[in-house]
């Protein structure tokens, strides 16, 4: 079981899509869905763009990029999951819609199939009820990093009733498809993001006071402490929205220490929210 082939993925979007990609390049059939097939194919030429990156870059060439392609299947619809043996959701991040997503999965995929979610913040357990009795041993959370083709962690976290064999055949997958699994238990943030935002807290508490810049940040961090890329840089790419969001979950779950920073409540009114808005704590082009 742990050497899968067909693998469904559940939102064609930035995650999504990538995740797809780490599996079709490992040798694995993907059906991609989203909402309709057009957003779906949409997710796939983004996938096409980031080989070309990899074929300028001398990583890949053409023929390779086209076998990866040509093993992703965009789709709309849900009947190529009646094959998966594997299916990874990647839809947004509201308990509702993955509800509905997982519900309508339940319905059509095989008994044994795995059922992994890429959730960030909703407990693995409670998304894991909403699948039949029987499904939720084999439903657990498989958390990516962005971009998820080239970020080699994946947590893989059970939820109360996961089997332990299935974690670690997820754990195996997770390596045969080129990453690093680490086993975690079912905790509001996980691990990386209770370790990241307190880190992107306390910074936010020295820009506030003025000890430093935003940018000088980064530059501490890249040149004190061997980061590839720096605090503020990284959280524009992640953008402000969602840092906020992710950390009033966690200031919900563990109390004052995660308290978000005012500043960073004013970069969100402000409408700073990141890359995506050309602007949040550095100005980019449009
Ligand atoms: N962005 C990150 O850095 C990151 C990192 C780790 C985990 N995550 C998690 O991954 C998930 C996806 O995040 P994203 O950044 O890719 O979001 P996104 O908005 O880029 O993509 C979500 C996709 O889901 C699709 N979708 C919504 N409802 C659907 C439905 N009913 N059926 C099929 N598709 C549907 C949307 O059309 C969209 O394409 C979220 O749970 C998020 O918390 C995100």
């Amino acid at each position: 079981m742990t050497k899968i082939r067909k693998v469904g993925i559940l939102g064609a979007g930035m995650m999504g899509a990538e995740i797809g990609l780490c599996f079709a390049m490992a040798g694995c059939k993907v059906a991609l869905k989203d909402m309709s097939i057009e957003v779906a194919e949409k997710g796939k030429s983004r996938l096409a763009a980031t080989l070309e990156k990899a074929i300028r870059a001398g990583k890949m060439d053409d023929l390779q990029k086209d076998a990866v392609l040509g093993r992703i299947t965009p789709t709309g619809r849900m009947d190529p999951f009646e094959q998966a043996e594997m299916v990874v959701e990647a839809v947004f991040e509201n308990y509702e819609v993955k509800k509905a997503v997982w519900t309508q999965a339940d319905e059509i995929c095989p008994a044994e199939c795995i059922f992994a979610t890429n959730t960030s913040s909703i407990p693995i357990t409670q998304l894991g009820a909403t699948v039949k009795q029987e499904r939720r041993r084999r439903f657990l959370g498989t958390h990516f990093f962005s971009p998820a083709s080239v970020m080699k962690l994946v947590e893989v976290i059970p939820g109360l009733e996961t089997e332990e064999t299935v974690v670690g055949q997820v754990m195996e997958i997770c390596r045969r498809i080129g990453k690093t699994p680490i086993h975690v238990k079912d905790v509001p943030g996980f691990v990386v993001n209770r370790i990241l935002h307190a880190m992107w807290i306390e910074a936010n508490r020295l820009v506030e006071e003025d000890v430093i810049s935003p940018e000088e940040v980064d530059t501490a961090c890249k040149l004190g402490l061997g980061h590839p890329i720096g605090p503020y840089a990284l959280m524009d790419l992640t953008g402000n929205e969602l840092n906020l969001q992710v950390q009033e979950i966690l200031f919900h779950a563990y109390g004052e220490r995660f308290l978000p920073r005012p500043i960073l409540k004013q970069k969100v009114h402000a409408g700073h929210l990141g890359r995506k808005t050309s602007r949040g704590w550095y100005v980019y082009d449009k």
